[in-house]
């Protein structure tokens, strides 16, 4: 409103996440004119930076997504005059004090509300929070703080971050981003199933033989080895994404929409899954390949990746739900890097058609006749449906046919950032798409004894060449619960 002001913070200003993702994000929702009135947006990192040079540091990353945009360069104008930067250690409470004092200037006695954005290696979490909320805290209005993972690397580590964070901070001003429940289609997962009639109703293992969540991406670890040699893709992408992703398919239908209601019901699903063993999981890793006279590099060539590593930048997995709706089903999920494609999706396969009257028609592959429900997260975002036609004409041939809902041709808007979703319902207080701290714990309960059980016994991940399909493992893996891996591309 008139009186009150929306400062927010981004703590690590010059990191990779802060540059690629929360300005270029906050600047879409200023040219939206989705942020409040009265905001400022101040950078915090340690190196000193004068606020003309940050600007010019954020000007840089800043687009105007569809470049025949009307007066962009105005709005972009105006909104860097918005942000300012103020330079501290982490663990400083002085220079928190520094950044309270320009804060209150800035709110002018307005009501303050802060949102720290936490663009930080989690070694620093603790400390920038409690300098954060112990010197620049706002006394009339919210405080809140965004963070994002790696929360932990097991459960131990996981709870040990969520009660020291809880030193300083209560449940509700903690916002845990996982930014792919940001990302259009996973938001309208809900939506497919619950305001649907004819999908509901087939969500279970009555109809659906198998799910496959599959996350594919074309590039290496590029720089990124030292953060990711420590975590692997399982915790990566799995945990987290492909999880969280598989907690909304597979949730019973909440009491409401409030963000309560669905946590609950995401939990209670999670709660129900069986945690991964061994004998269900295939680990892979990347080896240099040349192809085309291009030659791409092994994993292990990252510099800041040990000689040794036996860290998984591919894993497959099966999970299984131990619950009325999903009893027997088996859940498939792949993540990989420097595979041969890019992009996200989830796949439904449904059962046969019992006592199928055109049975002949599919000759003795009847497991490709299923009826299969595609939905393509990323990229090229779209629902699709397989279905079996008939060839139009004089005889009785049938094919697999498409019912195509493609989002560019159907829809002319932009799809906006998963970053610009998010921030923008943290900001307003919408907490549906945020991590509870009991999802959270029951989603490491689940990856914890298997990831154990790879690091003690140093299980060696499969080499496949970079650009590759990845394992032959994982195909052994889905063989033996009557599953072929859906084609990405
Ligand atoms: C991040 C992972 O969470 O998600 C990265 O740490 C990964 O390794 C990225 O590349 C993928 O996100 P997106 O939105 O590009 O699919």
């Amino acid at each position: 409103g008139e009186d009150s002001t929306v400062s927010i913070t981004v703590v690590g200003a010059s990191g990779d996440l802060a540059k690629k993702k929360i300005f270029p994000a906050l600047f879409a929702l200023f040219y939206e004119d989705c942020l409040p009135k009265h905001f400022t947006i101040f950078g915090y990192a340690r190196s000193r930076m004068t606020d003309g040079e940050l600007r010019a540091m954020v000007s840089k990353t800043l687009t105007c997504r569809i470049d025949k945009r009307e007066n962009c360069n105005d709005k972009m104008e105006q909104f860097l005059e918005r942000c300012f930067y103020q330079s501290g250690q982490y663990n400083s409470e002085g220079s928190f004090a520094e950044l309270n004092k320009k804060l209150k200037e800035h709110e002018a006695g307005r009501i303050s509300n802060r949102m720290f954005y936490l663009s930080v290696p989690p070694n620093v979490f603790i400390d920038v929070v409690k300098c954060a909320s112990k010197s620049a805290s706002s006394l009339n209005g919210w405080t809140r703080v965004i963070v994002e993972k790696p929360f932990g690397r097991d459960s131990e580590s996981s709870a040990a971050l969520t009660r020291n964070l809880k030193q300083y901070l209560e449940e509700d001003q903690i916002f845990r981003i996982d930014h792919y429940l940001g990302k259009e289609l996973v938001e309208n997962l809900s939506v497919l199933r619950f305001s649907n009639l004819v999908f509901e109703p087939l969500w279970s293992r009555q109809y659906i033989r198998n799910v496959q969540l599959i996350f594919s991406e074309d590039f290496g670890t590029e720089g990124r080895g030292g953060y990711f040699d420590n975590y692997g893709i399982i915790r990566d992408i799995m945990q987290n994404h492909l999880l969280q992703i598989l907690a909304l398919f597979a949730m019973e239908t909440p009491v409401s929409l409030d963000a309560e209601d669905i946590r609950n019901e995401k939990v209670k699903v999670l709660r129900c899954m069986k945690p991964l063993i061994l004998d269900d999981v295939v680990i892979g890793q990347y080896k240099s390949h040349t192809k085309g006279g291009i030659s791409y590099p092994a994993y292990i060539d990252d510099k800041t990746v040990p000689n040794d590593s036996l860290t998984p930048t591919f894993a497959a997995a099966a999970i299984f739900i131990n619950n009325a709706r999903w009893d027997g089903v088996p859940f498939l999920m792949k993540a990989g890097k420097a595979l041969h494609t890019k992009g996200a999706q989830i796949r439904v396969q449904f059962r046969h058609v019992p006592g199928n009257l055109y049975k002949k028609s599919f000759g003795t592959d009847l497991d490709r006749a299923t009826n299969e429900l595609v939905i393509r997260v990323q990229p090229d975002e779209a629902i699709y449906l397989k279905i079996n036609n008939k060839i139009p004409g004089l005889g009785m041939r049938l094919d697999r046919s498409n019912l195509n809902l493609h989002y560019a041709a159907r829809y002319s808007k932009e799809i906006p950032d998963a970053y610009e979703r998010l921030l923008l319902d943290a900001i307003e207080g919408e907490r549906r798409l945020f991590i509870r701290s009991d999802e959270l714990d029951a989603a490491w309960a689940l990856f914890t004894p298997l990831l154990k059980e790879l690091e003690e016994n140093k299980i060696a991940p499969e080499l496949y060449p970079f650009g590759s399909r990845g394992p032959v493992g994982a195909h052994y893996l889905a063989a033996k619960y009557n599953v072929r891996w859906g084609d990405l591309s």
